[in-house]
């Protein structure tokens, strides 16, 4: 039941706000976005140059489907993501409809938090990198003893900057109050805690260790936070497989590793741009690896996933 080709960049008839490493953001009018997923891929920071047919599906599916088995908990910017209803609600998207459908979301626009909040269930990436070498977490203490991919009891709100270029930098929470105020610095702490919890004991019902997800959070017009993005997708999260974790190494990811070990296994490309072409069975596999997760992790297959209806007029 996928209506759509895959997309490597969209080109929709409405004005492109950001094009960024995976979505592409469009002004639909002053108050909505329409946020499409295209089907690009990156490892190792570099953007790949074929698409994995129905990942961009399975990222704004699954961020739908966290939504709604939220719904109620938290205001988020999500208005709309089955195509019939988005359409309903501007019919000028129609024509563009074979463009984006079912992998965008039509989503309130807000004024984001310039903050990335990270939760950290588990130890791994940056946080792994830095605690290694001198014990600390942006600057802060960790209790000791930790080891590669240990869990973190309670989990940690490691907030860091939204860099435009180049990597995100971790940083104090201290840093977040002396900007944001103490209040608004709280209440995203607060949030994004509750939400990672919620997704952590979800997932682990699907055999899935959500380690770390990375949430962002945006103003609306009436001064309301809003939870904003994508919400818990393997793009924004480390997702690992519960039966192969084991504390004192990496974990094998269960999105993309079967991209990261072919890249690995060539001698000669440096990991920087440009990347090496994919072959068909790296991409494929990629792509079942994609719909595999979807469908752990939601208990329906992408072809059959009924699309929720959020808001009051959906
Ligand atoms: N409801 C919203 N209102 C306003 N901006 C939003 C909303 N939801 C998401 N965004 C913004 O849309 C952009 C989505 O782009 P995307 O995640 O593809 O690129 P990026 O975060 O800039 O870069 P990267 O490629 O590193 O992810 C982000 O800048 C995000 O903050
Ligand atoms: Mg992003």
């Amino acid at each position: 039941m996928s209506d759509t080709a895959p997309v490597l960049t969209s080109h929709l008839p409405l004005p492109l706000l950001h094009r960024g490493k995976v979505r592409d953001v469009y002004e639909v009018d002053a108050d909505t976005l329409l946020m499409v997923a295209s089907d690009r891929v990156s490892a190792f920071d570099v953007v790949m140059g074929r698409p994995i047919p129905r990942k961009g599906e399975v990222l704004t599916l699954i961020t739908a489907w966290w939504l709604s088995e939220l719904d109620g908990r938290l205001d988020h910017h999500l208005l709309a993501v089955d195509p019939d209803e988005i359409v309903r609600r501007h019919p000028a998207l129609a024509s563009s409809r074979d463009g984006w459908a079912r992998r965008a979301m039509l989503v309130r626009r807000t004024t984001p938090v310039l903050v990335e909040c990270v939760i950290r269930g588990y130890i791994a990436g940056s946080a792994w990198k830095e605690y290694r070498t001198g014990g600390t977490l942006a600057g802060e203490p960790l209790p000791p003893g930790l080891q590669e991919s240990s869990r973190l009891d309670p989990p940690i709100f490691s907030p860091a900057t939204k860099a435009q270029e180049g990597h995100d930098e971790n940083i104090p929470f201290s840093h977040v109050v002396d900007t944001l105020g103490a209040d608004v610095a709280n209440l995203l702490l607060r949030r994004s805690m509750e939400v990672y919890e919620f997704g952590r004991d979800r997932a682990a019902q699907a055999g899935i260790i959500l380690a770390d997800t990375k949430f962002e959070f945006g103003f609306d017009g009436a001064g309301r936070l809003l939870l904003i993005d994508e919400v818990m997708t393997p793009d924004s999260s480390r997702f690992w497989p519960q039966e192969s974790y084991a504390v004192g190494r990496g974990q094998p990811s269960l999105d993309k590793q079967p991209i990261r070990d072919w890249l690995d296994s060539l001698e000669d490309w440096d990991k920087t741009p440009p990347p090496p072409e994919l072959t068909d069975e790296v991409v494929d596999s990629a792509s079942r690896r994609y719909m595999d997760i979807f469908q752990r992790l939601t208990g329906s297959s992408l072809d059959a996933f009924t699309l929720p209806h959020f808001g009051d007029d959906a």
